[in-house]
């Protein structure tokens, strides 16, 4: 079917019971069994949950995967597929400007581990390609990036890790399935912070992770189930519920970012700006291959901590706040909320400067969100 038409119904079948069109909140530790292995397929709800399954069906359609899996958060998704890649004396290879969280899960836990990661400039192939080893098991990408939308290109990077014999993990929290499919692009594994563009409403934390080959499914629903860390049924039903508008909402949020970051790149204000639909961002014409929008998810430099702080103090529509992705404009100031976790000369080299301030442009009347920058400046 359509993507319009899958991210309504794939993986919702009327309710069986009552002919609920919408698929009710399973909201129930158990299940009764009629014997001793006897029952509905339904044991206990860690392990299933019809709500949750919904869901996990939904996404592995959307992103065209054999099987998705859902998370109490983005964090818990990409923890879990730590647990289904690497083991002690493994290496591991990550886009060098990743969510800040994901770096410090690896840096700061999963390191210790034994496993040892290069964070390298993934939008250069040559650096993937010059950090490889023979123990190298996953290459972790996020295009594009948070906050600085450097874009990768995932055939050529999964190219290279596939003549290593290793996974290429790819965040698709900004662009989600209707921009940008990475499983079509060779990659084996999507994940995503559910809380951003998927849900789309400001209003519930998860992750979830879809895999391209059956042996890595079967081996994260164990890791899932083993681990625990499951989305629970009223986020997997908000999550549903978020998804069916997901085409017109993403939709909307490309076309005022368009705007949006037409308007920033005029202002004398704006020292640099990252957005990749702008014909001078460096990513701009990989972008369009791979992605079939741009999104909402703008950086742009005012040159220094205090230009950023005023500018953040004095926006009145656009809320400060962390996260991204919901109907409503958020703003957040990256070296001292999302990125706080990353060093400061890693920060400044990656150009998350003290005066970078990251917008994610929500779906109001555009002009109206233009007037409340406009007195900001
Ligand atoms: C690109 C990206 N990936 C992953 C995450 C982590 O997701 P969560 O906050 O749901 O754990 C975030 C959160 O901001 C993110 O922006």
């Amino acid at each position: 079917m359509g993507f319009r038409t899958d991210a309504i119904h794939a993986g919702q079948e009327p309710d069986p019971t009552t002919g609920a069109v919408t698929i009710p909140i399973y909201q129930t530790s158990t299940y009764v069994q009629e014997g001793i292995g006897k029952h509905k397929g339904f044991e206990y709800a860690r392990t299933q949950n019809p709500t949750r399954m919904a869901l996990e069906k939904n996404m592995a359609v959307l992103e065209r995967g054999v099987a998705g899996y859902a998370f109490a958060s983005g964090m818990a998704a990409t923890t879990a597929l730590t647990h289904l890649l690497l083991k002690q004396g493994d290496h591991a290879i990550c886009s060098d400007n990743v969510y800040g969280g994901t770096f410090r899960l690896f840096d700061k836990i999963v390191r210790h581990y034994g496993v040892d990661f290069d964070y390298v400039n993934t939008s250069n192939p040559a650096d993937v390609e010059n950090a490889m080893r023979p123990n190298t098991r996953m290459v972790f990408i996020e295009t594009p990036t948070n906050p600085i939308m450097s874009i990768t290109d995932i055939p050529k990077i999964s190219k290279i890790a596939h003549r290593n014999g290793s996974r290429v993990v790819v965040d698709n929290t900004f662009m989600t399935p209707y921009f940008q499919r990475p499983l079509e692009l060779d990659a084996d594994i999507v994940v995503h912070s559910t809380t951003k563009y998927l849900n789309g409403h400001s209003d519930s934390v998860g992750g979830v992770a879809i895999l391209k080959h059956q042996e890595d499914a079967e081996r994260l629903q164990f890791i899932q189930n083993a681990a625990g860390a499951i989305l629970s049924p009223f986020d997997s039903w908000l999550v549903l519920r978020g998804i069916k508008t997901l085409p017109v909402r993403m939709d909307a949020h490309n076309e005022n970012g368009i705007e949006v970051a037409n308007y920033l790149a005029g202002k004398k204000e704006v020292k640099k700006i990252y957005y990749p639909g702008l014909p001078t961002h460096p990513g701009h014409d990989l972008a369009k291959q791979q992605m079939t929008g741009f999104g909402g998810m703008i950086a742009f430099d005012l040159g220094s901590l205090d230009h950023a702080k005023r500018f953040l103090e004095r926006v009145k529509l656009c809320s400060l706040g962390e996260s991204l992705g919901g109907v409503e404009t958020l703003i957040s100031h990256p070296a001292t909320m999302t990125h706080a976790s990353v060093p400061a000369d890693e920060r400044n080299r990656l150009g998350i400067t003290d005066g970078l301030v990251r917008i994610s442009v929500g779906i109001e009347d555009v002009q109206d969100l233009i007037a409340d920058l406009e007195n900001a400046f």
